[in-house]
């Protein structure tokens, strides 16, 4: 019957091919899914800052902590970035 759903598992996007030019279940693949992830998780508990705000503000251009201050707010909660301020540091050197 058409529109019918068989079975209990369905495969989104299964059929639409790989626009990323990655290979499917490769150690690459699972590098930058884990980066995806990593984006999401919270850097500055303060303020709720993610990690990737933060990297895009380092991509756009800040390279001091003030910087990412500035384009972000990280850093500058009520701990006075004793917790952020070494996170955001160490991705300021990479
Ligand atoms: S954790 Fe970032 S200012 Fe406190």
């Amino acid at each position: 019957m058409p529109g019918e759903i068989r079975g209990s598992t369905v495969a989104v996007g299964a059929d639409r091919g790989n626009s990323s030019g990655v290979e499917p279940g490769s150690p690459e693949e699972e590098r930058r899914r884990q980066e995806v992830i990593d984006s999401y998780k919270v850097v500055c508990l303060c303020n709720k800052i993610r990690r990737g705000v933060v990297q895009r503000a380092i991509a756009g251009g800040a390279r001091t902590l003030d910087d990412v201050k500035r384009a972000t707010r990280a850093g500058t909660g009520p701990c006075g970035a004793k917790r952020c301020g070494p996170v955001i540091a160490a991705m300021l050197r990479r």
